[in-house]
């Protein structure tokens, strides 16, 4: 089956609203595939100029989390509609920054999630593994039981929504590439359970992107995995010459 690849970058704590206008106009301008998603993940504040910024180009616009209320007296959270109505079409949810920095858990990503899909947002959802887990051994149980958690309570129509992102948490700006192999073993063993947890539709079609520290000149290897669906790119989607190296490696 093949699957749509897809190359996010996520921008997190960077980038002006004027400078994010810039980036995502330069890789517009630039972008040569049509073939794939290119998606863009500026802050909150930069969401709504990227997206008008864009407005007639294929690339997609995420945010970068969100919170499951709608509206009201929840200070300086910003909601699913908010992000729809900024331009957004996709949400980054349960990256382990959020987890590790701001205790987000399985619950709060569950929360996120069936809020996003309720908003009509593709939600992006992250997870993967420490140093430890891995060394340990734990790898697939700790990758099943955030999928467990963070996906609970999903009907097979909002599965099928789904984009999940595989990454190591040891691999996350430094440098240090998951294998390969280890990337596809991983995907794999998501795949497998999304099938077990859903159907063999969901299990064949759910696009699974690799992140952890993904450059121009890993991406064409890493990419081309059979359970590799595409790339969620930080520190290298923060120039328009790198994330579009990866774009062209892809
Ligand atoms: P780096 O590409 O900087 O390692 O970040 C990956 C990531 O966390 C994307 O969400």
């Amino acid at each position: 089956m093949s699957r749509r690849l897809m190359v996010a970058g996520n921008w997190k704590l960077n980038k002006t609203v004027d400078e994010s206008v810039a980036l995502a106009s330069a890789v517009a301008q630039n972008l040569k595939r049509d073939d794939l998603d290119v998606l863009v993940a500026p802050t909150f504040v930069a969401i709504h100029p990227v997206a008008q910024a864009l407005a007639g180009s294929p690339l997609l616009v995420a945010g970068q989390n969100l919170y499951w209320q709608d509206k009201g007296a929840f200070t300086a959270e910003i909601s699913g509609p908010l992000l729809k109505a900024a331009g957004a079409s996709h949400v980054i949810i349960g990256h382990s920054e959020r987890r590790q920095f701001f205790a987000e858990t399985e619950k709060t990503v569950n929360l996120r999630v069936t809020a996003a899909l309720q908003a009509g947002l593709t939600p992006i959802v992250c997870v993967g593994e420490t140093l430890e887990e891995r060394e340990a051994n734990q790898t697939d149980g700790v990758l099943e039981s955030q999928l467990a958690g963070g996906l609970a309570g999903l009907s097979l129509e909002q599965a099928a929504k789904l984009i999940i992102a595989y990454e190591p948490v040891w691999a996350i700006g430094t440098g240090k590439t998951a294998s390969e192999d280890q990337a596809d073993q991983a995907h794999a063993a998501i795949r497998a359970w999304m099938g077990r947890r859903f159907d063999k539709a969901v299990e064949n079609s759910v696009r699974i992107l690799y992140g952890g520290s993904v450059k121009p000149a890993n991406a064409a290897g890493l990419l081309n995995r059979e359970h590799v669906d595409g790339a969620l790119v930080g520190g290298a989607s923060l120039t328009a010459e790198d994330f579009l190296g990866i774009i062209e490696a892809a």
